[in-house]
């Protein structure tokens, strides 16, 4: 009997085994791949694959995983790996695991999933599938030409700010006479495209193929045409705006900064049902015209008469006789690559607050929010008439629009009707920063509907949101959450508003924490990164802003302290926020040649040379900041980030090289700058800040040197001094330093100069200036003077890691551990963060009850925290209404500054302790 069930279990064993798979509740969910969900086109050989691990259950961790990639979705479904087939990997990583199957080549499909085993040993279910394709690797791959439109031009450097020629519409027809299995489509343009096919606008994408300097790199994209083909005669057009290529960028009144003729090259490969191929490329035999658009310019805005519109131009059946024969044109010698970030669009529509009417025939819409993008116009009218919108972030005494702070940008666009009923019009080619739209021409009082506002930016996905009990201070995170969207258009921005819109690299670094809090910015930096690169002098200076301009006169913009050094910082920070060492090895020579270039230039260790425009703390209130300070102590930072950067990809000699380098420099800087009772040269907070935040005190300094700070803040009665540079360190060092009832107090402040001052006067955005706007003086220097420039809201990392309190551990990147430490403010009940980071959702938030506290907590799997509860009598605190010794994957370490800290496994927790007195 006993040996008839030994055998009845042995048969049953494969059975047991098989159930133990997919009995796991763990589920692999969130593929992606080089950070985008499906991408289509991408040229990365070695790619690399993320996925998000879901469990309900508690201290859930992944012991291992397989993933197979397939050439085909027939064979993933049969589980048949034939491009790369991991096995079973004994790893618990589910971030940055490199492609590693078949060589892969241009156009190739691959089609992937994955399964994990769980703590227990468990296998997971398979994920859905996802997939990937790759664009065209070479040179080679792109059959036809680059074509344009033969005509005379303007020069570039027009006077009086004279728009360019209109943009040149291509059309080509062509038949298909079998059925269409696939077809892709790869397109890029000197200029901005916007391609149809048959009468339908192929992808959502707006301002493709963004911005690079066009002499180096030209980025192209790849859409997936097959059910926009026809069976018989199709029609394809493509329609090329100036954009940052040929129109004006930046404030030197100046088109042409690339080139000065939009031109065009697509590829159309189509398979037909029977695997036969069959190509259209732009060619000679394509045809060209002027449109209806007048004139289209980023700056300027959009001029567009509908009387000229050319009904069905992207149609097989258009009569193009009058047409031209399109130009060849030799190919650029920079190189094509795929877009490796996510594409821009409109993302939200904003419906007016309300309408005013300053002036006779004149209307002023307020959108209650300023955004970067443009307004879509319903009118009704005859034809002729010519309605013109301009656009403005804020409104003079009388009502009217204040544009003073445009400069030469001229934020116009005009729309002439072609008459005969309701007609809508959207820009192409053009986005303006603004709250409010005038329009005039307008036939009779326009309806409150006839003015719509379309958000335009790069969709970086959503990552974090932030609230808490103070009305004042979930608007400055909405405010500064809005300044993300509104200057995170394909680079990093200034600001969208004015005749600048370059990617300033201070603002960029300043920021960049905060930003990958509120979105995931890791395509997105990705691709600037190649930009700051491409942009970096033969002689290894980092320029203050990516991409350059081609122009002679702009050569000096490099080297700004503060602003060259985000060419160490972005890498660093993208490295720890989501584990990518690979943006760490690309840029390394370039760093290391940036280092060379400052060590060159100062041997003495204090850095004055070569820094050509020193910003210094940049629109700081009364309170200079010493350049060569503010310059030594970034140059210290970079030699530290150096070598943490050099320990993470494995250059051990760099390690050291980097670490003895920032010992010296900080050696010279406290002989340069320190005073023995901790006073820092200049007496300024940003002098304060720098000193402490990147460590370059001695130990027994750092408490005297914090006191002056305070006693700084305390003289300017209880106010912020700092400017850009300063402004993001301000909280997370008061509070790091045990302030942190100053850091609230700055916070909570709506007096000038604050954060809640600009709020109190109606700021929807982070301002460029705190005194871009006073009471007493109204509008500031019109010169230089947004009200969308996001440096000033750097204050939101301090928001989420220190109010909220999710954080990276100290030595882990990539929120594999995650440091959870909330400094709950007193005149706060509640502060919550949630953030979705590259292991998955984490949420903090912390509520007062009467004399309790409870910090809810979700960790999600495959990643432990430390809690950081702010009560030391571990005997009172409970989890979920149990004891914490207890709680299930809690565990407590010790009592460290008056917090009782814990480790935790994934899941969501609920610690409730007595309020401290
Ligand atoms: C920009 C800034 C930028 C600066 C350089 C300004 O005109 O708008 O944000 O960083 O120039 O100091």
């Amino acid at each position: 009997m006993k040996e008839w069930i030994v055998i009845a279990l042995a048969m049953m064993m494969p059975f047991v085994s098989c159930l133990k798979y997919g009995g796991s509740d763990i589920k692999v969910t969130h593929l992606r791949c080089e950070y985008l969900e499906n991408p289509l086109g991408i040229d990365v050989l070695r790619p690399r694959l993320n996925w998000i691990l879901e469990s309900s259950r508690r201290g859930q961790k992944q012991t291992a995983y397989r993933i197979l990639v397939a050439s085909s979705l027939q064979n993933l479904k049969k589980e048949l790996g034939d491009l790369w087939d991991t096995g079973r990997v004994e790893s618990d990583r589910s971030t940055q695991i490199v492609y590693n199957g078949q060589e892969l080549s241009s156009r190739m499909n691959c089609y992937w999933k994955g399964c994990v085993w769980d703590e227990e040993g468990v296998r997971s279910d398979y994920s859905p599938h996802a997939s990937w394709t790759m664009g065209l690797l070479s040179d080679e791959d792109w059959q036809g030409s680059w074509i344009r439109m033969d005509r005379a031009l303007p020069t570039d450097k027009p006077e009086d700010l004279a728009p360019g020629p209109p943009p040149p519409w291509f059309r080509k027809q062509f038949t298909l006479d079998k059925p269409v299995k696939k077809a892709h489509v790869y397109v890029t343009a000197l200029g901005l495209f916007e391609l149809s096919i048959n009468g339908e606008r192929i992808g959502k994408d707006v301002f493709a193929p963004e911005w690079t300097d066009y002499n180096r790199r030209i980025q192209y994209r790849t859409y997936d045409v097959t059910e926009q083909l026809l069976r018989g005669a199709n029609g394809i057009g493509v329609v090329i705006g100036d954009g940052w290529y040929s129109g004006y960028v930046g404030w030197r009144k100046q088109r042409g900064n690339y080139g000065l003729r939009n031109s065009l090259l697509l590829n159309l490969e189509i398979e037909y049902d029977d695997g036969e191929k069959f190509l259209v490329a732009t060619d000679d035999t394509w045809r060209c015209s002027e449109g209806p658009i007048i004139s289209s310019d980023l700056l300027m805005g959009e001029h567009y008469d509908a009387r000229k519109e050319m009904q069905g131009w992207d149609s097989a059946e258009f009569d193009d006789k009058g047409w031209k024969q399109v130009a060849i044109m030799e190919r650029p010698s920079a190189r094509l690559v795929a877009q490796p970030s996510e594409p821009i669009r409109v993302t939200e529509t904003i419906t007016p607050v309300g309408m005013t009417n300053p002036e006779k025939d004149v209307y002023v819409f307020d959108l209650g929010q300023n955004i970067s993008g443009w307004a879509r116009l319903a009118v009704t009218g005859k034809t002729g008439d010519r309605v013109t919108l301009r656009f403005a972030e804020r409104l003079n005494p009388d009502g009217t629009i204040y544009t003073e702070n445009l400069r030469d940008a001229r934020a116009t666009d005009v729309y002439v009707l072609k008459g005969g009923g309701e007609e809508s019009f959207e820009p192409r080619f053009t986005f303006h920063g603004f709250q409010y739209v005038e329009v005039t021409g307008f036939r009779g009082i326009p309806a409150p509907d006839a003015i719509t506002g379309c958000v335009v930016h790069s969709t970086t996905p959503p990552a974090g949101t932030f609230e808490c009990s103070h009305p004042m201070v979930n608007k400055l995170f909405a405010n500064l959450t809005w300044g993300q969207r509104g200057n995170y258009l394909s680079i990093p921005t200034d600001c969208p508003q004015r005749d600048e819109r370059l990617g300033w690299m201070g603002d960029a670094q300043i920021f960049v924490r905060t930003g990958t809090f509120n979105m995931d910015v890791a395509a997105f930096f990705t691709k600037w990164m190649q930009d700051v690169e491409d942009a970096q002098s033969k002689a290894g200076a980092f320029p203050d802003f990516a991409p350059r301009l081609n122009d002679k006169n702009l050569m000096g913009f490099e080297a700004a302290p503060a602003w060259g050094d985000a060419g160490i910082i972005i890498p660093w920070t993208i490295y720890r926020v989501y584990g990518d060492n690979r943006i760490i090895s690309r840029h390394w020579d370039a760093m290391t040649h940036w280092m060379d270039f400052l060590r060159e230039a100062n041997p003495n260790l204090i850095r004055r040379k070569k820094v050509n425009n020193n910003y210094g703390d940049w629109l700081s209130i009364k309170a200079d900041t010493p350049k060569d300070l503010l310059a030594t102590a970034y140059w210290a930072h970079d030699a530290r980030l150096m070598s943490r950067m050099a320990e993470v990809i494995g250059r051990k000699d760099d390690v050291g090289r980097y670490d003895t380098l920032f010992r010296n420099i900080r050696t010279a800087f406290q002989k340069a700058f320190v005073l023995s009772d901790g006073r820092v040269k200049g007496e300024t907070q940003t002098g304060y800040l720098l000193a402490l935040a990147m460590d370059l005190l001695p130990q027994e300094l750092r408490d005297q040197a914090a006191g002056h700070l305070v006693e700084d803040i305390k003289a300017r009665d209880w106010h912020i001094s700092t400017g850009f540079v300063g402004c993001g360190f301000i909280n997370p060092v008061l509070t790091r330093m045990g302030h942190h009832d100053m850091a609230y107090r700055l916070l909570f402040n709506d007096t000038f100069p604050s954060w809640g001052y600009s709020i109190m006067h109606g700021a929807t955005t982070i301002w460029e200036r705190w005194d871009g706007w006073t009471a007493d003086k109204g509008f500031q220097d019109p010169g230089m003077n947004s009200f969308n420039h996001y440096a000033f809201g750097a204050v939101g990392e301090w928001l989420y890691r220190f109010v909220a309190g999710i954080d990276l551990d100290s030595e882990e990147a990539a929120y594999r551990k995650i440091r959870i430490r909330p400094f709950p403010g007193v005149d706060l009940k509640y502060a919550r963060a949630e953030y979705q980071s590259i292991h998955g959702k984490i949420v903090s938030g912390w509520k007062r009850e009467g004399k309790e506290m409870t910090m809810d907590i979700t960790i999600p799997p495959n990643t432990t925290a430390t809690v950081f509860v702010p009560f030391s009598d571990v005997s009172k605190i409970t989890e979920g209404g149990r004891s914490v010794e207890e709680a299930e994957a809690v565990q407590f370490l010790r009592v460290d500054d008056n917090c009782a800290v814990f480790d935790v496994g994934s899941g969501t927790y609920v610690f409730t302790f007595p309020v401290s007195d």
